[in-house]
C-alpha cells in the first residue's frame, strides 16, 4: 500500500480510562477509509492524536515519511492534515465566507484579498451559496459545508472528516455523499467517520472498526458489518 500516513501502536489515556489502545494502522494514499465503531470508541481521539489536538502517550505517528508525532496542530496543517469537528464550530459573528477564509489564514500565510478568493472558489466547489449571509439565515448543510470548506481551505492531502452527515435530511446527505466524492477526485484522501452505515457502505472503499479504543476489524463495509464482533460491538453483547 503507498501510504499516505501510518499510525504506529498509538495510546492515549484520559486519567484511567484509555481512549486509544495501541493502535496501527495505515492510510492510502488517495482512498476514502471509513472509521466506524460505537459511541465512545477513541474515533474522534484518534483523529485528535493526528491532527494534534491531543498529544500521544505512546506511540508514533508518520505523515508522506515524516515523523509528526511532536508537532503541533498548525504545524501539521500546514503538512496537509486538516479536520472537520464533530460539533460544528461556527463563527457566528462571522458571514459564512468569512468562516471559510479562516481556514486559509490559519494554514498559510495569505492576504485577506487571496483568502477570500480561494474561499469563494471552494464555496462554489461545494455548492455553498450565500457567501455574505449571517448563521442567523442558513441551515445544517450549510453549517457542515462550512466545516468541510475551512478545512479545504487549508489545502489538505489528507482530510478527517468528523460526523459531517449528523442532522441531515435525504436530499443533504445525498448532496454530502456527492461533495466529498467531488473532494476525493481532486486528489485528497479522505478518512470519513460516520454513524450513518448507508453513507458508509456507499462512499468508502475500507473501513477500520474501532471498539474500547482498539482495532477489532478492518476490511470492505460488506464484509466487515457482517462480522460477529462487530455486530456485537453495535449493539453491546459480548462477542
Ligand atoms: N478530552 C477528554 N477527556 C477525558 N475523556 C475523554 C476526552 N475525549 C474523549 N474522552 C473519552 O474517551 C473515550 C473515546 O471518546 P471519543 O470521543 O474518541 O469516542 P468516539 O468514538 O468519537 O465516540 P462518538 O461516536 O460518540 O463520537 C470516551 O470514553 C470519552 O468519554
Ligand atoms: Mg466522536
Amino acid at each position: 500500500m503507498d501510504s499516505i500516513l501510518k499510525v504506529q501502536n498509538v495510546t492515549k489515556h484520559f486519567g484511567g480510562l484509555v481512549a486509544v489502545n495501541n493502535v496501527s494502522l495505515d492510510i492510502a494514499k488517495g482512498e476514502i477509509l471509513g472509521l466506524i465503531g460505537p459511541n465512545g470508541a477513541g474515533k474522534t481521539t484518534l483523529t485528535n492524536l493526528i491532527s494534534g489536538i491531543h498529544w500521544v502517550n505512546e506511540g508514533k505517528i508518520i505523515f508522506e515519511d515524516k515523523d509528526i508525532t511532536l508537532l503541533p496542530t498548525h504545524k501539521r496543517c500546514r503538512l496537509g492534515i486538516a479536520r472537520t469537528f464533530q460539533i460544528a464550530r461556527p463563527l457566528k459573528n462571522m458571514t459564512v465566507v468569512e468562516n471559510v477564509m479562516v481556514g486559509g489564514l490559519f494554514g498559510e500565510k495569505r492576504t485577506l484579498r487571496q483568502a477570500r478568493m480561494e474561499a469563494e472558489e471552494i464555496c462554489s466547489r461545494i455548492g455553498l451559496e450565500k457567501l455574505d449571509t449571517h448563521f442567523d439565515k442558513i441551515t445544517v448543510l450549510d453549517i457542515k459545508k462550512i466545516e468541510l470548506a475551512r478545512a479545504m481551505a487549508t489545502n489538505p492531502r489528507l482530510i478527517f472528516l468528523d460526523e459531517v452527515m449528523s442532522g441531515l435530511n435525504m436530499d443533504e446527505t445525498r448532496d454530502m455523499i456527492n461533495t466529498v466524492r467531488k473532494l476525493r477526485d481532486s486528489g485528497v484522501t479522505v478518512c470519513i467517520i460516520e454513524h450513518v452505515m448507508s453513507v458508509i457502505r456507499e462512499l468508502t472503499e475500507r473501513v477500520i472498526v474501532l471498539d474500547r479504543g482498539e482495532i477489532i476489524a478492518e476490511g470492505p463495509y460488506s464484509e466487515v458489518s457482517m462480522q460477529h464482533n462487530v455486530i456485537s460491538a453495535y449493539l453491546g453483547e459480548d462477542a
